[in-house]
């Protein structure tokens, strides 16, 4: 098979080492990948927003199946445009990728089908006062989320009316998330742990991969603003079986056969967003492709033929049995530029990624070569994961962290906690 990867980031890396195992394979090309990606196949440089551009490739080298990593090009309906080409795709039509894109609209398929969530009230730019009355009679903490997209960046947990007020004005009026922050939703605090769960579909029949738990806040011990994911491990241990089990029946299933009752079959990888409560699972979010960081921590963890799963999915057959999970556990640190996830520099050379020990593997997100050097290029730089086979999660974050150690670059901040929650519990 030939297949098309679209996307730059860690996500993309780890996808790419995956669809690279597979015997199917012949070629992998990635658009515009990164340093990471062009070690298993051939980076290539197009804009992913033309779309006719990217379906004249597929034909020209003869895709067999196109793989979108990021939301965006999905939400803009890259997909829907491959399929009406006949080019096979894993990931979301534009109409299926709302799940994502609008809140407003994951809350809607969730109540159609009763999937459990937090309680919601929604309020747009021309209700600012409303929103301000509704804020000062609001039990504390309370969460401000952006409709629309936002990096991973559009949720305000607010401890007092103070800090709500704060979070309005910047989403009504400085507008700092332009037209994703028009609409916004005031949600209910839910307390416990977060989980993300990834379900594998062809639309009807799907397939969970290892639960993890990202870390989404910028410092440690989970303070300071929302990130894309500062880390993740898995498995997350506390989605036991059962939890599982409750989720893809009372959460997973329901959705999908809501999406496809409303005519937006969903194929690809839907991302839950978990915390799990003393009433049991509810859903934070839902994304409509794999999680970054959390691929790079349950990706290194499967055997078994990646791509034939994605292929499955794609073609309408889901192979269930195509992957498995034995045993194993991964740590994955993201090492970012000094100052993200607001300003921050970039350009400067990245040392040490030849002395990587064993049992580790530097995935690339913001990086880019310049003559034979490779150099930050985005806030999110590096990931590093580590895989313990006999579930030493300890020793995992121990191994991560080593191999961290080794590497170099003007402004590098980690967090130094990634995995602690579940070492401790
Ligand atoms: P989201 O982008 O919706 O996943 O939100 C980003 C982060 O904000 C999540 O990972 C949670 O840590 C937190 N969060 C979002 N919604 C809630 C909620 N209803 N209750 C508590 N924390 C939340
Ligand atoms: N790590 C969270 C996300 O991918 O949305």
């Amino acid at each position: 098979m030939n297949v098309l990867l679209i996307g730059s980031g860690g996500r993309e890396h780890a996808l790419a080492l995956k669809i690279s195992e597979s015997d199917l394979l012949e070629k992998l090309y990635i658009i515009p990948g990164n340093p990471g990606t062009a070690q298993f196949g051939e980076n290539i440089n197009l804009d992913v927003k033309n779309h006719s551009i990217i379906v004249e490739f597929c034909k020209e080298t003869k895709i067999d199946l196109v793989v979108i990593g990021p939301e965006q090009p999905l939400v803009d309906g890259l997909g829907d445009v491959l399929r009406k080409n006949n080019i096979l795709v894993f990931g979301p039509d534009a109409k299926a990728a709302e799940i994502e894109a609008q809140k407003t609209f994951a809350k809607y398929i969730m109540k159609s089908v009763g999937v459990p969530t937090a309680n919601y009230i929604e309020f747009n730019t021309s209700m600012y006062q409303r929103a301000i009355d509704y804020i000062k009679q609001k039990k504390y903490p309370c969460v401000i989320k952006a409709n629309g997209l936002a990096a991973g960046k559009g949720v305000v947990i607010c401890n007092n009316s103070v800090e709500a007020r704060e979070a309005l004005h910047s989403f009504f009026i400085d507008k700092i998330f332009g037209i994703s922050g028009e609409k916004i939703l005031i949600e209910e605090f839910l307390t416990g742990e977060e989980a993300s769960v990834f379900a594998i579909t062809d639309g009807i029949n799907f397939v969970c991969l290892p639960p993890s738990q990202d870390y989404k806040r910028i410092g440690e011990n989970d303070t300071g603003k929302n990130t894309g994911g500062m880390g993740a491990y898995a498995p997350a241990t506390m989605v036991t079986d059962e939890v599982l089990e409750y989720v893809s029946a009372k959460i997973i299933e329901p959705t999908l056969r809501a999406l496809g009752t409303e005519g937006r079959k969903f194929i690809g990888c839907l991302y839950v967003g978990l915390i799990l409560t003393d009433e049991g699972p509810k859903v934070i979010e839902f994304n409509c492709r794999f999680g970054d960081p959390e691929t790079q921590a349950v990706l290194p963890l499967l055997k078994g033929d990646f791509l034939k799963l994605l292929y499955s999915a794609s073609d309408g057959n889901l192979d269930k049995d195509a992957i498995s999970y034995e045993t194993g556990c991964a740590v994955c640190v993201v090492s970012a530029s000094k100052g993200y996830p607001e300003s921050y520099q970039v350009g400067y050379e990245i040392n040490g990624l030849e002395n990587i020990p064993q049992n580790v593997i530097v995935f690339h997100a913001g990086t880019k070569n310049i003559a034979g050097k490779v150099v930050t290029n985005g806030g999110r730089v590096l990931g590093v994961t580590s895989v313990s086979q006999d579930n030493d999660l300890s020793a995992a974050k121990k191994l991560a962290y080593y191999a961290m150690a080794k590497i170099h670059f003007d402004n590098i901040y980690y967090r130094k906690d990634i995995s602690n929650k579940a070492i401790k519990a």
